[in-house]
């Protein structure tokens, strides 16, 4: 069986994008994108997932009230799915320790700088590109990792470098991260772990 896969997202979703193009190219054979869950009502990942037919759930915290009703809405769409492997997507909310701890390297990230740099509580998005600028670094990248209790503090799965030029600006060097690095190294990192569990699954019932 498809290692039933979740994505979480809370923007524009172009990772997921990423996701979905992989999947239709064949390059996810051991994984199922099987319903994105997004935790802002308006983002435009949705519009990715409706266009691709995948399920997409909606989890606000701010709706839900409380990081236990939020994490409890999350957990029921990831039950009904079926979900055995979850991605995070430019999902811009911090999962508690409670969760991850149920999800031991069964929870990727994909994280815009070279981790241990530019990394951890508060970086996120243009931010992690505006620092590295700020920071006068020559070369960047995008890590993919597995998630523990620590902010963008579990294994390292993948990293790719990408250079900075000297007009960048972080938009722009948000852009090249995405397209020479994250873009790529997600789909590869997410078909890697998907091929682990299906294998898992088929040598347990032998
Ligand atoms: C991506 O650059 C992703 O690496 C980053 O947010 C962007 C989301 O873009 N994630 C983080 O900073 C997490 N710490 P997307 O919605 O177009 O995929």
């Amino acid at each position: 069986m498809l290692t039933k896969i979740a994505v979480l997202v809370s923007g524009g979703g172009t990772n997921l994008q990423a996701l979905i193009d992989a999947q239709a190219a064949g390059k996810l054979p051991h994984g199922e994108l099987a319903v994105v869950v997004s935790s802002n009502p308006t983002a435009y990942a949705l519009e990715r997932a409706k266009a691709a037919g995948i399920p997409a759930v909606v989890c606000s915290r701010k709706e839900l009230g409380s990081q236990e009703a939020f994490e409890a809405a999350i957990g029921a769409a990831l039950s009904e799915y079926g979900v055995r492997l979850i991605i995070l997507a430019g999902f811009m909310s911090i999962l508690s320790e409670d969760f991850t701890r149920r999800w031991p390297r069964r929870i990727l990230n994909v994280h815009p700088s070279l981790i241990p740099s530019f990394c951890g509580k508060g970086m996120y998005g243009l931010k992690v590109h505006q620092a590295a600028l700020e920071k006068g670094v020559k070369v960047t990248g995008a890590t993919v990792h597995f998630v523990n209790e620590i902010p963008d503090g579990g294994e390292i799965l993948l990293q790719r470098a990408v250079d900075i030029k000297q007009e960048d600006t972080p938009e722009t060097l948000q852009r090249r991260v995405m397209e020479q690095a994250e873009w790529l190294l997600l789909p590869q990192a997410t078909e890697l772990v998907a091929k682990e569990i299906y294998e898992e699954r088929e040598n347990s019932h032998v």
